[in-house]
């Protein structure tokens, strides 16, 4: 494929903000949020943040310093906790997980490490997740970041209208059924493969934001197994070429992480990659999900 792509800075420019500073990461998606203390933000500052977070899609909130129990807070902030269907959650905190891959392990696989956005086979996704950087390493385990409606728009209109009238069947079976078995290699996370049966459901291949009114590619390699109507043959080129628009560099976005940085994203509208690069060193982080809605067109 020989194509030019492009985003346009003007759709991940910074507004002003009362309550924070935002500078965008990158002309698609993202941007450092500083200049503000989550302990502390009030109610209006949180309407303001979450602007903030549907406009640029992932915020980073640099130099925080958030114990379990302030992350259960500031995620309560942006709506109920999410079903962790396959990560076992801290004792006494059953929605935070912790992610971790310590500096003795044998092997560089690292939990999530494949492009995705959390949990699409449920009936209700997260909307979105936080993830607190706790121990990072002094180079490397960067996340990056897909803008999904950026990718949806690129399309021409004749395949968007096609793309509009499909429904696209999510399945945890590869990431977390029988055979699963990668997710022994992650020495330090309980994960409970195996379990991944009646999961499975479909949703529009094409949904509209709940709160943006935007359309979006609502599909992931991890999770998106097939197109419902479709021979799997005709389905996965059809996959295929669309997870190559949305991983376009021009799309996306680095989250290069320091310790006390907190990452949101709106996981309806983005896909996200942790890197693995880090073998050898170690990484912690906490993670909790907020539900989301029911996917719909
Ligand atoms: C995840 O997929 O939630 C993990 C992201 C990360 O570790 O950067």
């Amino acid at each position: 494929m020989f194509e030019f792509f492009y985003a346009l800075p003007s759709q991940n420019r910074a507004a002003s903000y009362r309550h924070f500073q935002i500078v965008p990461a990158t002309g698609a998606i993202g941007a450092d949020v500083s200049e503000i203390d989550l302990k502390t933000l009030g109610e209006e500052g949180y309407a303001e943040l979450r602007q903030a977070l549907l406009a640029h899609k992932v915020l980073f909130i640099r130099g925080q310093s958030l114990g379990i129990e302030d992350l259960e807070a500031v995620t309560l902030r942006f709506g109920e906790f999410g079903r962790e269907p396959y990560v076992e959650g801290l004792p006494d905190h059953p929605h935070v997980v912790r992610v971790v891959k310590e500096a003795n392990e044998k092997t560089p696989v690292v939990f999530g490490g494949a492009w995705h956005s959390d949990w699409s086979f449920q009936e209700r996704p997260p909307a979105f997740t936080l993830l607190y950087g706790h121990d990072i390493p002094p180079f490397g385990g960067d996340t990056l970041y897909a803008n999904m409606a950026l990718a949806y728009e690129w399309l021409s209109p004749k395949l968007r209208a096609q793309l509009e009238t499909l429904d696209a069947i999510h399945s945890p079976e590869r990431a977390y059924g029988a055979e699963a078995k990668h997710n022994d290699l992650m020495e330090n996370m309980a994960v409970r493969y195996g379990n991944a049966d009646g999961e499975t459901r479909s949703h529009p291949l094409v949904t509209r934001h709940p709160e943006t009114g935007k359309k979006i590619l609502y599909i992931n390699p991890a999770y998106t197994s097939g197109i419902k109507g479709m021979r799997p043959a005709e389905a996965q080129p059809l996959l295929d070429y669309l997870y190559g628009i949305a991983t376009q560099p021009a799309f996306t976005c680095r989250m290069r992480w320091t310790a006390g940085t907190l990452a949101i994203w709106d996981n309806r509208s983005t896909w996200h990659y942790p890197v693995s690069d880090y073998h050898g060193m170690r990484r912690e982080m906490y993670r909790t999900t907020v539900v989301g809605e029911v996917p719909s067109r």
